[in-house]
């Protein structure tokens, strides 16, 4: 078998977490090659994994009409194409709310709404809040507003095209967030991102650290539930959480390309390079 790791420039040569994941496939008879996204379906392999495309955010336009291209490569894809359009922007995270999942309670506002926006931060109570693009990584554009300051930002927000979200600023964040990784819908492994002190980003960008950590049956059972809620069947997914009010709410549900965090679990890769297997048979 012939596997495609799609990736970007910076990482050509895959990014190190993504390493053992290909010495794991390597060990198994598979072919790993590194492929840029950038230039389009492989035709050459027989298989696509996504994993590093990581320069998207300067792309964004072109990397949601590779996936659509990629809906209709005659490989399998892994994940299923249609479900990594549907989740490349969070405006799933209101849909997934309004089904009853434990969602960070969101607000959807596109530029012709976002007038609106001061007046429903003030009906929910909320006093301090995040304002973030929908379609982003890596926290880009992200930023934490006390709610009187919302009138004046309405107006530089609607000069920026696309959709906004709003929620309230969860305070936990500084006891960090915890990802949740799944392979075929089992649980692997876990990993608290801690965000650096007086820092509310947990990302490696603003000196974040990504910690093993181990988590309760019962988290995990609830993390299962929200992944078998929005997108069953998938060959890898990261369920991102944080507390609020003591209770595990979902952040953001990465389908697309998430980090795994293969290095703080020494049997991670393996995990996934089997379920990865079983899946082209
Ligand atoms: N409501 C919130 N309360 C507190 N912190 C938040 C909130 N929303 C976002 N953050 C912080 O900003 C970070 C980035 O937000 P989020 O994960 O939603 O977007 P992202 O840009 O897609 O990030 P990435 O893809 O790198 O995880 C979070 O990991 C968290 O540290
Ligand atoms: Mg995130």
């Amino acid at each position: 078998v012939r596997l495609a790791l799609l990736t970007c420039e910076k990482y050509a040569s895959l990014y190190e977490d993504d390493r053992l994941l290909a010495a794991e496939l390597t060990r198994r008879g598979v072919e790993v090659v590194a492929r840029l996204w950038t230039l389009g379906v492989p035709g050459d392999v027989d298989a696509i994994l996504m994993r590093s495309p990581w320069d998207w955010p300067g792309a964004r336009e072109r990397f949601r009409a590779f996936l659509r291209e990629l809906e209709r490569a005659p490989q399998p894809v892994f994940n299923t194409p249609a479900v990594m359009s549907d989740y490349a922007d969070k405006a799933y995270l209101p849909r997934l709310e309004a089904r009853g999942v434990r969602v960070v309670p969101t607000e959807a506002f596109d530029a012709t709404e976002l007038g609106r926006l001061p007046q429903r931060v003030a009906t929910h109570g909320w006093r301090r809040v995040v304002v973030k693009p929908a379609f982003t990584a890596n926290a880009i554009g992200a930023r934490v507003v006390e709610a009187e300051a919302l009138p004046s930002l309405v107006g530089e927000l609607s000069a920026q095209p696309g959709l906004w979200l709003t929620q309230p600023y969860v305070e936990s964040i500084a006891e960090g967030e915890l990802s949740f990784v799944f392979f075929d819908g089992d649980f692997s492994h876990a990993v608290r991102k801690q965000p650096a002190a007086g820092e509310w980003r947990v990302q490696h960008d603003y000196g974040g650290a990504a910690l093993p950590v181990n988590v309760s049956a019962a988290w995990v059972d609830e993390a299962a539930a929200i992944l078998r809620a929005a997108a069953p069947g998938e060959l890898y997914a990261r369920v991102d959480c944080v507390l609020l009010d003591g209770a595990l709410h979902l952040m953001e549900l990465e389908l697309v390309e998430p980090e795994l965090f293969f290095r703080v679990d020494a049997a991670a890769a393996a995990r996934f390079a089997d379920a990865l297997l079983r899946r082209l048979g």
